[in-house]
């Protein structure tokens, strides 16, 4: 299974859904729509309504982030991975580098990641090195501490993907050579495959995918998909992607 994750970050309003819409009837058509599931976490102000416009449709509503927290608290501004299971949200990033960039540290990524996985949302655990990092060739020492820092052999393999987006290239144009990437992978799978002691769970990439660079990623079969930011807010440089993806 290949998949294609939308976060859509702070864009979009209630008639944004003219997006999906079209990315969704692309999707109900497309030859190779088994093989692969489209995500799109949209601001938490659009989850319930999107999750129910979607509900019998194709495409699948996340969230992009989650408190700390299970259910319910004291915490001003705050939303549960259960409050989000409760308005049909199916996913939830967790670890964006714009959030740990805020202040989530490992131990608040851990309890996310229980607490969303206790409430049967699917997490998309995201990971990567920045610009400094790499230029000090510390990036799988970076991505090792990441990862054994939060996630735990108890947890549910079957619902954590794990994205590796590289700072520097968020948002940026810029990505890593094919070669570095297929070799940050096999690492990254090597080193989930020691946390859990069974087979590694899905890696994605993200970090400026579009509909041209994709010919590159997709010759590493070692990716099982992408997290996609600014190309997942038109729905022609998203279906573009996809369409390139399986030419
Ligand atoms: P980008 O963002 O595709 O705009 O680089 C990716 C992300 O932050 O998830």
């Amino acid at each position: 299974m290949r998949y294609f994750i939308g976060n859509w970050k702070m864009f979009g309003v209630p008639k944004s859904v003219n997006i999906l819409n079209k990315i969704n009837s692309y999707y109900s058509r497309d030859k190779n729509r088994n093989k692969y599931r489209v995500v799109i976490t949209p601001p938490y102000t659009l989850i319930e309504s999107y999750s129910r416009y979607f509900k019998n449709k194709r495409i699948l509503i996340g969230s992009q982030n989650c408190y700390q927290k299970e259910q319910f608290s004291s915490n001003t501004a705050a939303i549960s991975p259960y409050m989000l299971k409760s308005v049909g949200a199916k996913y939830t990033l967790v670890g964006h580098s714009d959030n740990r960039g805020e202040g989530d540290t490992d131990l608040m990524l851990k309890d996310k990641v229980r607490y969303a996985l206790n409430n049967n949302l699917k997490v998309v655990f995201c990971i990567g090195e920045n610009k400094i990092e790499k230029k000090n060739k510390k990036t799988l020492s970076v991505l090792t501490r990441q990862l054994t820092k939060v996630l735990e052999k108890k947890f549910n393999r079957n619902n954590i993907i794990v994205a590796y987006e590289p700072i520097w290239s968020i948002g940026t144009g810029k990505i890593p050579t094919a070669h570095e990437l297929k070799k940050t992978t096999i690492h990254i799978k090597k080193v989930l495959k020691r946390i859990f002691k069974k087979t590694s769970p899905a890696v994605l990439y993200g970090g400026s995918v579009d509909g041209s660079n994709i010919e590159m990623f997709k010759e590493i079969k070692e990716i099982d998909g992408f997290l996609i930011g600014g190309a997942s807010k038109t729905s022609k440089k998203f279906i573009d992607i996809i369409k390139n993806y399986y030419r």
